[in-house]
């Protein structure tokens, strides 16, 4: 393993783009995979837009100075560190590509980022154990302006880490410190946890669930509210999170009292006067793009939910 790390970043998206910043501040030598198609692109650097709580003028910074690959055989060619996947988790199962980056890149740890409840299992039949750590992404990103007349001087990528923010990563002990230390060298609040997968499967499961109830609303935070709505969702959310307690071995008691439809109305509003951006244009644009994934994981819910033998009637498709 070299000094500096040589970290290979798949997908030059939102994601991609910060944790490949906050790399390179560390002194990583950092290369992204990406589609031919955004290979130009990449290859002039992005623009970068770091959110803070306070309005005030934003100040584009250029990210460039690192390697661009569009295929495994330039990937072949190196010797990796690290490789991160920062695509979501259908994108993941999009063909035949994780096992033969898997053979491309010899003994390098990989980082998985992705929210659905069996990603880990998934990966797990092309990456051992030993090698992989999981992290959850804490920040938000999105391409900006979100929507025409905002204030970013030209387009580019924008992200807030939300205050006090620490990022989880769990993973075996000979691969994760290297991981941290990494992304502490560069600024990122990285912290190890014992199980990322159990952390974040109960806030996940609510998330999901939310986001599938409020894109049934319209996108709209007022008919996600009404009534009706917020009642599906809440069953929704109790099936989802007794699912996510029961696969990760954990234990939804302490939650189930909390998830009633009054907790969303609470917590809705003061949500989006805490973020810094249109929070109710960022879940629509945000979520349509990721579109196949929650649905992908609601399914995911009612699968492994009937296989435990839970309840899963709410978290169907509606007809
Ligand atoms: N952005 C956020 O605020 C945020 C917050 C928390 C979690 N996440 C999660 O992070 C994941 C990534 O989100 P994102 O916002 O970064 O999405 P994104 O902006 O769409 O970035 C992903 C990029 O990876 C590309 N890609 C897909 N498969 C690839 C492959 N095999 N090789 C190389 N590139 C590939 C995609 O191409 P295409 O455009 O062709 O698909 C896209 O350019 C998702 O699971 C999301 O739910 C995002």
């Amino acid at each position: 393993m070299s000094e500096t790390p040589r970290v290979l970043l798949v997908g030059a998206g939102a994601v991609g783009q910060v944790f490949g910043k906050y790399l390179q501040a560390a002194g990583c030598e950092l290369s992204f995979l990406v589609k031919e198609k955004y290979a130009d692109e990449a290859r002039r650097g992005f623009t970068l837009y770091e959110l803070g709580m306070l309005e005030k003028d934003l100040e584009p910074v250029v990210f460039s100075g690192f390697g661009v690959h569009v295929s495994n055989e330039e990937v072949a060619a190196r010797r990796w560190d690290q490789v991160w996947l920062c695509v979501s988790s259908t994108a993941l199962r999009a063909g035949s590509w994780v096992g033969e980056l898997a053979r491309a890149t010899g003994d390098a740890t990989w980082v998985m980022l992705q929210p659905s409840l069996d990603d880990r299992d998934w990966l797990l039949q092309w990456i051992p154990a030993e090698r992989l750590v999981s992290g959850m992404i804490p920040f938000i990103s999105f391409h900006a302006p979100l929507k025409p007349g905002e204030r970013f001087p030209k387009p580019g990528t924008a992200f807030w880490m939300p205050p006090m923010t620490k990022g989880p990563f769990s993973g075996p002990s000979e691969r994760l410190p290297r991981v941290i230390r990494t992304l502490r060298a560069g600024g990122y609040p990285a912290r190890a946890s014992q199980d990322v997968a159990r952390d974040v499967a109960i806030p996940s499961a609510v998330l999901t669930v939310f986001v599938n109830g409020l894109e049934a609303a319209g996108w709209s935070f007022e008919r996600f509210l009404q009534h009706d709505s917020l009642e599906r969702v809440h069953r929704a959310a109790r099936e989802a999170v007794q699912v996510a307690a029961s696969h990760t071995k954990g234990s939804a008691s302490a939650v189930l009292p909390l998830l009633r439809p009054a907790l969303f109305k609470l917590m809705l509003p003061i949500a989006a006067r805490l973020t810094p951006f249109d929070l109710e244009t960022y879940l629509k644009v945000h979520f349509t793009k990721v579109g196949e994934q929650t649905r992908l994981m609601m399914k995911t819910y009612v699968d492994l939910g009937r296989r435990a033998g839970l309840p899963v009637e709410h978290l169907l498709p509606a007809h």
